[in-house]
């Protein structure tokens, strides 16, 4: 993830620059790079590789301004090089960005017809020149920004400086948090408390939508319409913790909110986003020759897991066996000759996975492991590790890492497509871009948590609940039904919708709350009819689905409206109520959310 940071100082700044930069380390870096006015100019010092050698480059080349920014950056769009480093800048602006401008390419071909010359391969150049032509046409900097975020598509957070100005900062958050710091006449910007831990402990943390205009004095925040809005000053506790809960009640909360981010992040780690296709990295095995792949995992990797299992039976037309690893590593299951096995863990040390990882390593297997802890048992052990880029997860209910679990799998399903040729280059390019899309619709999604309250309110008063999904979707149930009981303690069972008749449906009356995962697919026909089912059994339907009121022929307790997206990526998205209700269930029981009774983060033994 990008780390981002600005300060607006009464000495000069590029020491504290480069302290923000090293306390957001943490986050993984391939460049970085500070920009500071100077006289009313704009001057920058970037470097490849680790902060030291920004540092060595300041030593010989130092910069006094007042006025400044940083950033760490985690390349998405374009090599780790000094060129593609931020922070990107014309004479008149300078801007550091983390995230993804999805029309980067629309914009950047738009400008550079106006006669703008990029010099990086990257998206925030984009930006940068577009506020620079807005300039030129005679707006101020807060106009000239406001009006080119109207461009901007995607999940991103913006720090922004101006040739001229030494009293001014403009900041914007969109899928990407972003936290303000208040000094004495002095303020800050940083992605989160962490790099503002050494100035001041009093943060205001940008909400969904928001952008902000600094000056010493404070700052000014204003919506996505452009209203002018108060966000709470917070005291931080991150000067203690290397991971804090930011403006959230609990981690789970914090971690729901990251997904927009953390899945830009995974999601670019195994795309080439310039050229709108999968870059996976070699697995030592030749993708377009496995006759089978084998998944195994536990709890939510392993609905991860089942996704998946559709995702390249149908997109690479390999055939998948899976099981969840507590079975899997004592059924003695034979497996194929150069077969490849993939084992999903968010720690990478539960035992049961480990267990199954040896044993199909034993049998020949080729062994892929797709975790969110690099050092972990089950990396050290794999010939191939896929990491998810979701930074910590400290909640026990597993969020972002799930999500980000499912983001390796689709590039995975994608990779092995291409390898075998069942799916061509074109069909590759609109697979991704239907992924490089959902940070923005899930940023979109959780902006308003008011309906999932509301449903939390009555799912508390109930003693079953079910979950009914098809296809993509019938894992995203049973995810759906974990989460639910794993931290609100209600009973929740997850089902294929076409199993209701084969018994779940005698557990149907009003005091049953039915949640239906039903993206409008090639299903969703079937499964209102099992809804049809469950209403005139006075069964209380809770919909998630982006299909029109007309089309939804049965009385509804509720309907979670959603985006349209790519049937491919619905899982991912629909992933996202899921995680809200289980989560405002939780808090109305007032159950221990981040650690719920019983449980354990990671289940290192049998
Ligand atoms: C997820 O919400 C649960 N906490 C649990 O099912 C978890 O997914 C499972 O224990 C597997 O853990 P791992 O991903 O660290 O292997």
């Amino acid at each position: 993830m990008c780390g981002i940071v600005g300060i607006l100082g009464k000495t000069p700044v590029a020491t504290n620059l480069v302290d923000a930069l090293r306390r957001l380390e943490y986050r993984g870096y391939d460049s970085a790079g500070i920009a500071t006015v100077e006289s009313g100019t704009l001057v920058r010092r970037r470097a490849e590789g680790k902060l030291r050698n920004l540092e060595k480059r300041l030593l010989t080349e130092p910069l006094e301004g007042h006025t400044g920014i940083g950033h760490t950056r985690w390349a998405t769009h374009g090599r780790p090089t000094e060129r593609n480093a931020h922070p990107h800048m014309t004479a008149e602006v300078s801007v550091v960005h983390n995230g993804i401008i999805e029309n980067f390419r629309e914009l950047r071909a738009d400008l550079e017809a106006k006669g703008h010359t990029f010099d990086s391969d990257t998206d925030t150049e984009a930006v940068v020149h577009l506020i620079t032509h807005e300039l030129h046409a005679g707006k101020s900097p807060v106009e000239a920004v406001r009006a080119a975020l109207q461009h901007l598509q995607g999940a991103f957070a913006l720090g922004i400086i101006f040739a001229g100005e030494d009293d001014l900062m403009i900041a914007a958050r969109q899928g990407s948090p972003l936290a303000i710091g208040h000094g004495t006449g002095e303020m800050y910007l940083g992605s989160d408390a962490i790099a503002l831990a050494p100035f001041t402990d009093v943060i205001t943390y940008l909400e969904e939508g928001d952008w902000a205009v600094m000056h010493r004095s404070g700052a000014e925040i204003f919506d996505k319409d452009g209203v002018r809005v108060d966000r709470p000053s917070v005291k931080s506790v991150a000067s203690s913790l290397l991971v804090d809960k930011g403006n959230h009640r609990h981690f789970m909360a914090k971690e729901i909110h990251e997904q927009p981010e953390v899945i830009s992040h995974t999601l670019a780690n195994y795309m080439d986003m310039v050229s709108g296709s999968v870059r996976f990295p070699e697995l030592g095995i030749d993708l377009s020759k496995i006759n089978r792949v084998t998944i195994s995992a536990c709890g939510t990797a392993y609905y991860a897991g089942l996704v998946a299992k559709y995702w390249i039976e149908k997109v690479a037309r390999v055939p998948v066996e899976i099981d969840v690893a507590s079975e899997m590593r004592y059924r003695e299951a034979p497996l194929p000759a150069d077969g490849l096995a993939v084992f999903v863990s968010q720690s990478g040390e539960t035992a049961d996975t480990l267990a199954t990882l040896r044993y199909c390593k034993a049998n020949g297997q080729r062994i892929a492991s797709i975790v969110n802890v690099r050092t972990s048992t089950i990396a050290r052990e794999s010939h191939a590790v896929l990491p998810t880029l979701a930074g910590p997860e400290i909640g026990v209910a597993s969020t972002k890492a799930f999500t980000c679990q499912l983001s390796v799998l689709a590039c995975l399903a994608i990779a092995i497509g291409r390898a075998r040729g069942s799916i061509n280059a074109a069909q590759e390019i609109e697979l991704v871009k239907g992924l490089t899309e959902l940070p923005r619709h899930i940023a979109g999604l959780i902006r308003n948590e008011q309906p999932f309250i509301a449903i939390a309110q009555e799912l508390s008063k109930a003693r079953d609940v079910l979950y009914l999904g098809r296809g993509t979707s019938y894992p995203i149930a049973l995810e759906g039904a974990l989460k639910l009981k794993e931290i609100s303690y209600i009973h929740a069972e997850g089902y294929a919708a076409g199993e209701l008749k084969h018994g779940p449906i005698a557990l149907i009356d009003e005091n049953v709350p039915v949640i239906v995962v039903a993206p409008e697919d090639d299903l969703f026909d079937k499964t209102i009819s099992n809804m049809q089912e469950v209403a005139a059994r006075g069964g209380q339907i809770i919909l998630i689905s982006d299909a029109p009121a007309e089309k939804i022929s049965c009385k509804l307790a509720a309907h979670i409206h959603m985006p349209k997206v790519s049937a491919f990526t619905t899982p991912l998205l629909y992933a996202i109520p899921t995680q809200l209700i289980a989560y405002h269930t939780a808090v109305v029981m007032g159950t221990d959310v981040d650690q719920p009774r019983n449980l354990a983060k990671s289940v290192t033994v049998e």
